[in-house]
């Protein structure tokens, strides 16, 4: 048996369809074309007849991918089968995807039609099909829930009928693994002319089990796998591809099987689709959540420090990602608070550890997470400028006009002396207010991320947000906590202002010191 898994991504079409907004033809064509640099074997971008949207963004992005096959998904009905090989025709190389429910409860209550009927239907539109190409995939919706005597009877007859793939989806999530796998099996017992196709699975995780089944149908034969990034799709969404991709990938010993997947595009990609489906990841979430190569408790900092194998299955930089994460809590231990020192440069004689060690648990137990930043602060500069904020906002107005201007105006204590400044921006009010702030500092900064959320609920929410910056090549958080969104905005802006400032004592501090000693 062939040792090759096909990754067949419906992000754009089975994701696509469970998100709030639809996605413009442009977002589409930029997830394929990431999901084509990511080594995807099949894009299906679209259900053409759904809309005139569908048409033309399968339309546009059928011209521009070559390096992945395009899909599109059609109903056993004519016009879709046409609406799919249009949309299509300029694209090198294409495929129909047909579906059409075979369970009894779906041609009962659904279609209400026999299942003779329901074999006349999808051999009629197989044929219709083969005239835009001759690569057809045929669903049975809801096959997990098919006698098997049906779904023997009608994949015999559609590959006769010519279908390349058939596939075998558990539309509901209903399924368990070792009840999939046995379907498949007995599909490659029973139907006679099994081998001249390829069986595929399309899992949903409505019991959390789609990559679960997904894998044991490869051990049963499955040799092409359906899914979306990061898992979106309808209710509870599909198999996440990332997953699966990598148990293939990390497990080989078992599954002896691999994929055409450039496994370092994996995490940029997940980014990719998180942010134009505005769909956030949850940290937990296996392989792409932002804990998922971060270690917390202190005997597993310490483990993983003397041997990254000791609690990592998967090296970070596999999936496109630069680095270990340790996160530096109250529950961190020395090991941790040296690798962050080490890892800025310093000697273990530039500072002592005992006394950094302690002041960082202090810190950590009122912060909750300590950054790199922090422990320099800590080691090298008095606990009088430690806990300084120099910065601090003593005013701030904004108006905006909606698809217009949005001006900002802040006064700001440095030190001892406050400074005012405005700005005018048509990105929103929270760009003019960061403006205004960065005139007064003029520090060179990057926004890298800004996060709100809200703590609390209904009118006495509180507004909290997150921003990461970049200042000289080194990341800071800030946090702003309030009511009013635009001033923990810019109480986040200030709080990063304050990081940086403790920083720059830091290296006033080892200037001074380095001077000393070439004197
Ligand atoms: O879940 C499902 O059954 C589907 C089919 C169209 C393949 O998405
Ligand atoms: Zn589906």
């Amino acid at each position: 048996m062939n040792s090759k898994v096909i990754i067949f991504d419906t992000t754009l079409r089975d994701g696509e369809q469970a998100l709030q907004a639809s996605l413009s033809v442009k977002e589409k064509l930029q997830i394929a074309l990431s999901l084509e640099k990511s080594g995807i074997d099949i894009i299906e971008v679209g259900f053409p007849i759904s809309s005139p949207g569908d048409f033309k963004s399968v339309e546009t992005i059928s011209k521009k991918i070559k390096n992945s096959r395009i899909c599109s998904l059609a109903r056993c009905v004519e016009k879709d089968i046409d609406a799919a090989g249009q949309a299509m025709s300029l694209s090198s190389a294409f495929r129909i995807h047909i579906f059409l429910a075979t369970s009894t409860l779906h041609m009962e209550s659904k279609l209400r039609k026999n299942f003779n009927e329901i074999i006349d239907m999808a051999v009629f539109s197989v044929k219709k099909a083969l005239r835009y190409t001759d690569d057809i995939e045929f669903s049975c919706e809801d096959a997990s829930r098919t006698t098997l005597d049906n779904l023997c009877r009608i994949i015999e007859k559609l590959i006769n009928t010519g279908v390349k793939t058939i596939n075998i989806p558990d539309t509901v999530g209903y399924s368990i693994p070792n009840e999939l796998s046995y379907i498949i099996k007995n599909l490659f017992e029973k139907v006679p002319n099994i081998h001249k196709s390829v069986i595929s699975v399309h899992c949903h995780d409505d019991l959390g089990m789609a990559v679960g089944n997904s894998i044991s149908a490869i051990q049963a034969g499955a040799r092409q796998i359906e899914g979306t990034i990061n898992g979106i799709g309808e209710r509870a969404g599909n198999t996440a591809l990332e997953e699966v991709i990598m148990a293939i990938k990390v497990r080989k010993d078992i599954l002896g099987v691999s994929t055409n997947i450039k496994h370092k595009e994996i995490y940029r990609t997940s980014q990719i689709v998180s942010q134009i489906c505005n769909m956030p990841i949850p940290s937990n979430k296996a392989i792409v959540g932002s804990n998922a190569f971060s270690h917390s408790s202190g005997i597993h900092q310490d483990g993983i420090l003397k041997n990254r194998k000791n609690y990592e299955i998967i090296e970070p930089s596999s999936i496109g990602l630069k680095e270990v994460k340790l996160n530096l809590t109250s529950r961190s231990g020395r090991a941790a608070v040296k690798y962050y020192m080490d890892k800025m440069g310093y000697k273990d004689s530039d500072y002592n550890i005992n006394e950094l060690y302690a002041a960082f648990l202090k810190l950590a137990d009122k912060k909750g997470q300590v950054f790199d930043y922090d422990l320099e602060a800590l080691a090298f500069i008095n606990k009088q400028q430690e806990n300084l904020e120099y910065y601090s906002l003593k005013f701030f107005s904004v108006q905006s006009i909606s698809n217009g201007l949005s001006t900002a105006s802040v006064k700001l204590l440095c030190g001892e002396k406050i400074y005012t400044e405005s700005s005018t921006t048509s990105n929103g009010p929270v760009d003019a207010i960061y403006q205004a702030l960065n005139r007064i500092t003029n520090f060179p900064i990057t926004l890298q991320k800004f996060q709100l959320v809200a703590k609390g609920k209904g009118k006495d929410a509180l507004g909290q947000v997150d921003i990461l910056v970049e200042y000289q090549q080194r990341k800071f958080h800030g946090i702003g906590l309030a009511t009013d969104i635009i001033e923990s905005s810019a109480q986040a802006m200030v709080n990063v202002l304050n990081n940086i400032w403790k920083i720059k004592q830091v290296n006033k501090k080892l200037n001074l010191l380095k001077n000393l000693k070439t004197h």
